[in-house]
């Protein structure tokens, strides 16, 4: 099976699980992978402590890396976020480090949010790095500038997705078309709600080329979700999601007493900086799903997982979506 995305990445179908702050780790990534996808070490990847160090950050991502690389020969990504409006190489304390890591370890690919720029896309080619551009709020002008720098591959999210949502919403059916006709050239992935192979084949029929997942890969033997999240994620569909405002737009949730209070707080029309303090930011995501916690944090997915029913290997998951696919 090939396309242009899995020419383009170097996998043999066309799916990259999605980069998922805290729960994330080198199984996860390498299952993926060796299933004939691209996995992706996301945000304190195989980590279950805090740290606020910008070079331990990327010093851990590093270890991570080497773990993935133990377990796997095929490509796999790293995630990169660049704050708008950072120096070029600058006062990011977090993206440079975690840049130098990746060209020093020859990752194969990196999922690109935040800004972009020509001399980092520039440094990532000469270093054979793909590079998957998903802009957080994705937009025709954003499209076309990363296409004209040089990117591989475009990822068009919709509102449907879960963890950090976009600020415009607009759904995956309509965000997806609008960016596959404002590309020239490459290829572009839907994401966005896409969790079995009817979802997965519709984003084709959008003319997406490849499909960017992150909910499916939640309730997978391989991922470190505490087990109780897994169970609660498939007993749910997208009913049981809890929509709050927070930074710097809107969460989901599924049930619990912390999310009960964040979804309390969103009805009292407390500020947005107010409910992020209330979710402990990302971290949140770490006590609810990592540890299980939901009298602490949260459970956050995308609108989609209504249609996962098991627990099950991630083979089975990429199988199941790409049937038919390409
Ligand atoms: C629990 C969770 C955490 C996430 N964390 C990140 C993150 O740290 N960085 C990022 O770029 N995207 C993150 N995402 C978004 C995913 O990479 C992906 O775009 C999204 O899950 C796709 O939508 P879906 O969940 O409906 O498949 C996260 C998604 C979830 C569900």
């Amino acid at each position: 099976m090939t396309n242009q995305i899995c020419e383009a990445l170097n996998i043999t179908k066309p799916v990259v699980q999605g980069p998922l702050g805290w729960i994330t780790d080198a199984r996860l990534v390498a299952a993926v992978s060796n299933a004939g996808g691209l996995g992706c070490l996301g945000p304190n990847a195989g980590q279950t402590t805090v740290t606020k160090s910008p070079q331990k950050t990327a010093e851990r991502m590093r270890r991570e890396v080497k773990k993935v690389r133990q377990l796997t020969d095929k490509p796999f990504a790293v995630n990169l976020y660049r704050a708008e409006g950072a120096d070029v190489l600058g006062n990011d304390v977090y993206f440079t480090p975690m840049l130098k890591m990746v060209l020093e370890e020859n990752v194969p690919a990196v999922v690109y949010s935040g800004e972009l720029h020509e001399d980092i896309v520039s440094q990532l080619k000469e270093h054979n790095v793909k590079i998957i551009f998903r802009e957080l709020n994705p937009t025709i002008a954003g499209t076309k500038k990363a296409e004209k720098l040089g990117v591989d591959v475009i990822v068009a999210t919709g509102f449907d997705e879960g963890g950090m949502l976009p600020s415009k919403v607009i759904g995956t059916f309509s965000i997806v078309p609008l960016i596959v006709d404002a590309v020239d050239h490459i290829p572009v992935m839907a994401a966005g709600g896409i969790c079995d192979n009817r979802s997965a084949k519709a984003a084709f029929d959008l003319g997406a080329q490849g499909l960017f997942c992150g909910s499916a890969f939640i309730p997978v033997d391989e991922s470190p979700v505490a087990q109780n999240i897994k169970e609660q994620i498939v007993n749910s569909t997208g009913e049981d999601l809890g929509l709050f405002r927070s930074e710097p737009s809107y969460w989901r949730s599924l049930p619990g007493k912390k999310p009960a209070e964040l979804l309390k707080l969103d009805k009292e029309l407390a500020p947005n900086a107010e409910i992020n303090k209330a979710m402990g930011g990302t971290q949140g995501m770490r006590v609810g799903m990592l540890m299980g916690d939901t009298d602490n944090g949260y459970v956050s997915t995308g609108t989609g997982i209504g249609t996962i029913h098991e627990i099950k290997p991630v083979k089975d998951v990429i199988d199941e979506l790409c049937d038919g696919l390409i």
